[in-house]
C-alpha cells in the first residue's frame, strides 16, 4: 500500500508495545469481549489483544491490520498457544469481506477513511454479520479535536447519533460515549455500539 501515516504512526507504537511486551486490552477491547464468541473477524485489529483474547476463550477468529508488526506479532502468538487465530495484513481501505461471521468488532478504525469508505466498510461489516450475531463498533465522533494521527483530508469523525441511525432495524445492545483528554489541549470523542443482527 502507499505511505499510510496513521498506519505508520500505530505501527511504531506496536513496535515498542512488542519491545515492552505490553499487551493490555484497551477499555474499549475488554467491555466488547463477552460479543466475541465463534467465529470473529477483528478489522483493524491492532496488536490483536482482544482477538488472542477471543481465541484464548474459544472463538475463531480472523484479524486484520494494515501493520506488519501487529500482524508478525499475532501470527507469533497463534502459533506459540495454538490458536484459531489468523493474522491478516490488509489494507482496509480496499478490502472485501470473504465469508460471514458470528461477530465483526472495528474498534477505533473506522474514522482513518474518507467518509465514502467508512460509510462503505461499515455497510459490508453489516452484510457480513450472521442473523443473530452481533457488530461492535467504536469510532471518534465530532467534538474530537485532537487530529495529530490523521492524514489531513482523510478522516471522518461520525455524527453523535450516526451509529445509532446506522444501525437501525438491529438489536442495539449497548451504546456509549466516552471523552478522554489528548495531547495539547484537545479530547477524543468515543461512540460504541454493539448491535445484534435480527
Ligand atoms: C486506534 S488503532 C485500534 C487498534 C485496536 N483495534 C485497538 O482497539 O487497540 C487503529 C488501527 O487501525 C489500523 N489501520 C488504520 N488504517 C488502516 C488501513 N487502511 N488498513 C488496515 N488497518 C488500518 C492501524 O494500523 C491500527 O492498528
Amino acid at each position: 500500500m502507499d505511505a499510510n501515516h496513521p498506519v505508520d504512526f500505530f505501527d511504531k507504537q506496536f513496535q515498542k508495545q512488542v519491545s515492552e511486551q505490553s499487551f493490555a486490552l484497551n477499555p474499549f477491547e475488554a467491555a466488547v469481549l463477552p460479543h466475541l464468541t465463534g467465529s470473529v473477524l477483528d478489522l483493524g485489529c491492532g496488536l490483536g489483544n482482544l482477538s488472542v483474547e477471543a481465541a484464548r476463550r474459544g472463538a475463531s477468529v480472523v484479524a486484520v491490520d494494515a501493520s506488519p508488526t501487529a500482524v508478525a506479532h499475532i501470527q507469533r502468538v497463534a502459533e506459540q498457544e495454538k490458536l484459531a487465530l489468523q493474522g491478516v495484513q490488509a489494507d482496509l481501505g480496499n478490502y472485501s469481506i470473504d465469508g460471514s461471521f458470528d461477530s465483526i468488532a472495528a474498534i477505533g478504525l473506522l474514522m482513518f477513511f474518507d467518509r465514502a469508505r467508512a460509510l462503505e466498510l461499515l455497510e459490508e461489516i453489516q452484510r457480513h454479520v450472521k442473523p443473530g450475531g452481533c457488530a461492535v463498533i467504536n469510532v471518534l465522533i465530532e467534538g474530537t479535536t485532537y487530529l495529530g494521527m490523521f492524514q489531513p483530508d482523510h478522516y471522518y469523525l461520525f455524527g453523535r447519533d450516526e451509529l445509532m441511525y446506522l444501525f437501525a432495524g438491529w438489536k442495539v445492545l449497548e451504546l456509549n460515549y466516552q471523552s478522554f483528554s489528548a495531547p495539547d489541549n484537545t479530547e477524543k470523542v468515543f461512540a460504541t455500539i454493539v448491535a445484534r443482527k435480527v
